[in-house]
């Protein structure tokens, strides 16, 4: 096992990360919850945190290896939760101790009340950071307004540097649009700033070193993301784009061979310094899984439904309840057993999810963008 057992103990995902959040910055508000609710547990003993909304399933990019050109059947107006309910769910996780929200998508950033939604989840009480990720197409625009209404970190997804291949890979142009939002970022301070590359061998696993180099100046953490196997109407398969996880740390051990272990979330299994760098440098596996015994996350998809895994098709409905009439109660009831029937990993729950499953029709969602990440 590459991870550091010490290190990961002591990190929560909810906590601010050493020697990265500011204390001047302004952040999630929310104060101790004045009515709690037992905290959100699965038979193995693992404790949710740690929630992610996606808020719509919309995308302004196509990437290649998350949807088709014509995009995917989009889930709009009624059958996306609305903002009163997404905040009124905060509320109810925020009584069972949650405190990290994270607000994914399709692109958080095309729904028009995204800053209200922030600040509804920033002031919740018991929940202390709230982040978004965003492909950083339309974060200029909101910038300064989502940093007022709370929001504590920003994750922006970028693949390439280069202006062809970024178009090659998203069918859209942009790529000094999102290099502009990562250094507006930085330049308002935003407590944490991110930059996810999903790394593809063959198409740009040679900028790794041009992504590490980022780090010498800029505040960010560039972590670089295992390709996942989302790919049911994609170009990328998954062998021959494989970059793995191993080969990453491997690489960036060689180009600085004084690297130096940090310290990061728990999707960070691998987190290096270079020395007298200013950010930090991460893989993230997907496929290997290794993350599982200490997930902590929750996830909600953009038309109201829980899934406990990323890696399992069994899902949960919530928007009914919400819109019936449901107590917190019910709320938290469906939260419950969501988390109750939770497999031990992503292999069981992806093993017991192909025995339900007859065909890759039925799962229903075909790209990361209806899931959330
Ligand atoms: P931090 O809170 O900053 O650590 O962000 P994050 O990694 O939780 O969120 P982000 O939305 O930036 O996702 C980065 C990558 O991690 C995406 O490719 C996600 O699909 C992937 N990811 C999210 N959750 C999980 C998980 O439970 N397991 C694995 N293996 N990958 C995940
Ligand atoms: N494998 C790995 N990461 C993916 N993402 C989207 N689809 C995949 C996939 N198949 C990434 C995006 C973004 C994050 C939310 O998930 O690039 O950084
Ligand atoms: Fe949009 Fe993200 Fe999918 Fe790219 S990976 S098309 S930015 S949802």
């Amino acid at each position: 096992m590459l991870y550091n057992e010490s290190l990961y103990q002591e990190l929560s995902s909810s906590e601010p990360k050493p020697g990265v959040v500011s204390n001047s910055s302004p952040a999630a508000h929310g104060s101790a919850n004045p009515s709690p609710l037992p905290p959100l547990q699965d038979q193995f003993g693992r404790t949710f945190d740690y929630v992610r909304i996606a808020v719509t399933e919309k995308c302004n990019l196509r990437c290649t290896y998350c949807m088709p050109e014509e995009g995917v059947d989009f889930k709009k107006g009624d059958q996306i939760l609305q903002a009163d309910e997404i905040i009124r769910t905060i509320g109810v996780l925020a009584r069972m101790g949650i405190k990290k929200v994270r607000f994914t998508g399709g692109e958080p950033l095309v729904r028009k009340d995204i800053v209200k939604l922030v600040e509804g989840a920033a002031g919740t009480p018991g929940i202390k950071t709230v982040h978004l990720t965003t492909n950083g197409i339309l974060f200029s625009r909101y910038a300064k307004d989502l940093l007022a209404a709370g929001l504590t970190g920003v994750n922006i997804s970028l693949d390439s540097l280069d202006a062809d291949k970024f178009q090659r890979i998203t069918r859209r142009t942009g790529v000094e649009k999102v290099l502009d939002s990562i250094r507006l970022a930085l330049d308002l301070g935003f407590p944490r700033v991110k930059v996810n590359v999903v790394l593809m061998r063959g198409f740009n696993e040679d900028e790794l070193p041009a992504f590490c180099e980022l780090t010498k100046d800029l505040a960010v953490t560039v972590r670089f993301i295992e390709f996942m196997p989302f790919d049911a109407h994609q170009i990328w398969e998954t062998g021959e784009h494989f970059a793995s996880a191993e080969n990453m740390v491997n690489q960036m051990k060689t180009l600085y061979p004084g690297i130096m272990d940090s310290s990061g979330t728990r999707t960070e299994h691998h987190i290096f310094q270079a020395p007298g760098y200013a950010g930090k440098m991460a893989v993230i596996p997907a496929f290997t899984r290794s993350l599982c015994g200490n997930c902590s996350r929750i996830r909600l998809t953009a038309d109201g439904r829980i899934r406990n895994c990323l890696y399992s098709d069994d899902e949960y409905d919530l928007k009914t309840p919400l819109r019936t009439g449901g107590s917190d109660d019910d709320l938290a009831a469906v939260f419950r057993t969501a988390f109750a029937e939770k497999a031990k990993d992503g292999f069981e729950s992806k093993k017991r999810s192909a025995v339900k499953r007859v065909n890759i029709a039925d799962i229903g969602r075909v790209s990361m963008t209806q899931i959330g990440g």
